[in-house]
């Protein structure tokens, strides 16, 4: 008897097991409907949002356990783990390149039903703020235990496991701060310079944050470096 492959086999709802595996019909209800809507565009502006809460969840998670390996010393493993995350959080990125589609007359009638709603209370961007602590920690515990010189690993000239790892902390970090910067840009450009935020605050500050270095000590040794200059080159100045 050749198997009827339409017949759905998974337990929950949904027609079918593509729609009860990945819960289609919950996913797919999250988003205002249209006696709902005060503009059209509040599907763009709900499908950005709450895409983006998704990616973040997963940046999270990946980052999370890229915090755990590195507290085994596992450091090959947090490499590939923080790259995933970096790549989520370089798609977050891309997807907000979309809102330069919405007007800005259009997000004013939007914002009307946001409340006091803002990205500050984003849940995904919350975690990753937590986990950019672990990795933090779990990155310095792992240079205690094994007094490692971060100078010195920089300028042997040898890819090492603990030179690639830091190189990916700050691919991760670096990834924040385009979000920021293309964030602010987007927003800048939809509800312009010097307005209110939904949280109060003023539009353009956001600038500021664009430079916040979670791995601030990785940054300050390319400073160091810059100071030092050419190495094992024997080639003075
Ligand atoms: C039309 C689109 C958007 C506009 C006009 C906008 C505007 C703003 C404004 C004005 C703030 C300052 C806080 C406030 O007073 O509300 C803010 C903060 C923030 N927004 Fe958005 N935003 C938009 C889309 C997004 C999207 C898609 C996300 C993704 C989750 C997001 C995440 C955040 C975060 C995390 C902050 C905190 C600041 C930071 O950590 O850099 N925003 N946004």
């Amino acid at each position: 008897m050749p198997k009827d492959y339409d017949v759905a086999v998974l337990d929950g709802p949904g027609d079918t097991d593509y729609a009860r595996y990945m819960k289609t019909d919950v996913l797919l209800s999250l988003q205002r409907t249209p006696d709902e809507w005060i503009h059209p565009d509040e599907l763009l502006f709900q499908t950005v949002h709450q895409s983006s809460e998704l990616w973040l969840k997963l940046a999270g998670a990946e980052s999370e356990r890229a915090a755990t390996a590195i507290d085994l010393d596992e450091l090959d493993e947090a490499v590939a783990l923080l790259a995933r995350a970096s790549r989520c959080l370089r798609s977050v990125t891309e997807q907000l390149d979309i809102m330069r589609t919405l007007s800005p007359a259009d997000f004013q009638t939007i914002r009307t039903v946001l409340g006091h709603g803002s990205g500050f209370e984003s849940p995904g961007w919350r975690q990753l703020r937590e986990t950019g602590k672990a990795l933090v920690r779990a990155f310095a515990g792992h240079r205690e235990r094994h007094a490692v010189d971060m100078l010195a690993v920089y300028t042997s000239g040898r890819s090492t496991p603990v030179l690639r790892c830091a190189e990916a902390l700050v691919e991760w970090d670096e990834q924040i701060a385009l979000w920021r910067t293309n964030h602010y840009k987007m927003l800048t450009r939809v509800i312009g310079y010097g307005v209110l935020g939904t949280k109060g605050t003023q539009s353009d500050t956001l600038v500021r944050l664009i430079d916040h270095r979670v791995f601030a000590d990785l940054w300050e040794l390319r400073t160091q470096i810059a100071a030092v200059g050419p190495m094992g080159t024997g080639i003075d100045g």
